[in-house]
C-alpha cells in the first residue's frame, strides 16, 4: 500500500470506512475534551505554495493536538525552490527531517511527483487543478454526520453542486468519492466554461449515477439534500478566460430565497471555503449565516478530526492512540462562534 495519500482513487469503501471511524475515536481531542500524546517527538512538514487557512492550519492542529511539532513553510519566495532546486531533491530533504508531509502547490500533478522520491507519507493538500482528497473526506464525513442527524440514508440522496466546476478540486475529488456509494442523484449548475470535467460525468454515470445538468438556479429541482457551493478559481483562468469572462449573476448565488423556494428543511448547505464575500462575487451568500441548514462551520470543524484520522491510518498509530488520552485543563467555550446556530 501506498505510504501517501495523493488521490481519492486510492480509496474504496473499507477504507473510507476505517478513516471514518477513526475520525469518530478522534473526535473527543478535536472537541477539546481530551488531550493526546501519541505522536510525541514527530515533526510534521507543512509546506503551502498556494494560499490556504483552513488546509494550512487544520492539518497543523491535526497534528498538534496529535502530540506532533510542526514546521510550516508558506510561498516559493521563502523556500529553496526559489533558487532552482526540485521537487524531488527538495522532498528527499524533507524525509530526512519530518515524518510526515503535507504540501500544496499551484501544478496539477505536483504533489504525486514530490512524493515519489520518498517513504515519509505526504498528503496533497491541493495540487493546481486537480485533488484534494482530504477536503472530500471531509465533506463525505460532513454529509454523513448530517444524514444520521435526520435519518436519511446516503443512498438516492440528491446532491447539487454549483460554482466553478471546471477548476474546483475540491469538487473533482468529491464527486470521484460519491460515486464509489450506492445510486445518487447528482446534480451539476455550472456557468458557461466552468463546466464539470467530461471524464467525470463519464465516470459517475458509468458507476449508475443519476447526472442532471442545468443551465442555472433559477430552475425547479427535485428536493434537494445537499447543496454544494463553490468560488470561482479566477486565479487558474488563462489569460484569454481573464479577459472575457464577465463575472457570474446571481442565476448561480446560494442565498436565503434560493433554500426557501427550491430546498427543503433538512437541505445542508456545503462550501469547501473561503467563499469569496466581495461585491459582485455572488458566491454562497452570508443571508444564510443564522440559518441552521448553513454546515460550512460544521464542516471545517470536522476537518480536525478527519485530519487526525489520516495521520493516525499513514503513521500506523490507529490501535493505541487512545491509550495516550488525558482530561484538557483549560476551559473550552459551548460553542465556538457567537452565531452559531444549533438544530
Ligand atoms: N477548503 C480549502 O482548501 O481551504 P483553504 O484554501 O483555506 O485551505
Amino acid at each position: 500500500m501506498s505510504p501517501h495519500l495523493l488521490s481519492v482513487d486510492q480509496l474504496d469503501l473499507d477504507r473510507i470506512s476505517t478513516l471514518f471511524s477513526l475520525a469518530q475515536r478522534m473526535e473527543p481531542i478535536a472537541r477539546r475534551e481530551k488531550v493526546c500524546r501519541v505522536l510525541e517527538g514527530a515533526v510534521l512538514g507543512n509546506l503551502f505554495f498556494e494560499a490556504s487557512t483552513r488546509t494550512r492550519v487544520s492539518f497543523h492542529t491535526a497534528f498538534s493536538r496529535l502530540g506532533g511539532s510542526v514546521c510550516d513553510t508558506t510561498g516559493f519566495t521563502f523556500s529553496s525552490m526559489a533558487k532552482g532546486e526540485t521537487l524531488t531533491d527538495t522532498a528527499r530533504v524533507l524525509a530526512g527531517y519530518c515524518d510526515a508531509i503535507v504540501m500544496r502547490h499551484p501544478d496539477l500533478g505536483s504533489v504525486s511527483e514530490f512524493a515519489s522520491a520518498i517513504n515519509v507519507p505526504v498528503i496533497n493538500g491541493g495540487d493546481g487543478p486537480g485533488e484534494h482528497p482530504s477536503q472530500a473526506l471531509l465533506d463525505l464525513y460532513t454529509i454523513q454526520k448530517e444524514f444520521k442527524r435526520v435519518g436519511r440514508p446516503l443512498e438516492g440522496a440528491h446532491i447539487l453542486m454549483t460554482g466553478d466546476l471546471k477548476y474546483g478540486r475540491t469538487v473533482h475529488s468529491l464527486i470521484k468519492l460519491l460515486t464509489l456509494y450506492p445510486p445518487l442523484h447528482i446534480t451539476l449548475v455550472a456557468p458557461a466554461g466552468l463546466e464539470m470535467p467530461t471524464y467525470l460525468l463519464s465516470l459517475a454515470e458509468d458507476r449508475g449515477h443519476k447526472i442532471e445538468l442545468r443551465a442555472t438556479l433559477h430552475e425547479n429541482f427535485e428536493p434537494i439534500d445537499v447543496v454544494y457551493a463553490t468560488r470561482i478559481q479566477k486565479e487558474r483562468f488563462t489569460e484569454e478566460m481573464v479577459e472575457n469572462f464577465a463575472g457570474v449573476t446571481d442565476e448561480y448565488r446560494v442565498n436565503k430565497a434560493f433554500l426557501d423556494q427550491r430546498c427543503t428543511p433538512d437541505t445542508i448547505v456545503m462550501h469547501p471555503l473561503p467563499r469569496d464575500s466581495r461585491p459582485g462575487a455572488n458566491d454562497l451568500s452570508p443571508d444564510l449565516n443564522q440559518d441552521p441548514r448553513l454546515a460550512i462551520f460544521r464542516q471545517t470543524d470536522n476537518g480536525i478530526p478527519v485530519r487526525m484520522a489520516i495521520f493516525a491510518d499513514l503513521m500506523d498509530i490507529s490501535s493505541d492512540f487512545d491509550k495516550h488520552l488525558a482530561p484538557v485543563s483549560w476551559r473550552v467555550p459551548a460553542q465556538y462562534g457567537v452565531n452559531d446556530t444549533t438544530f
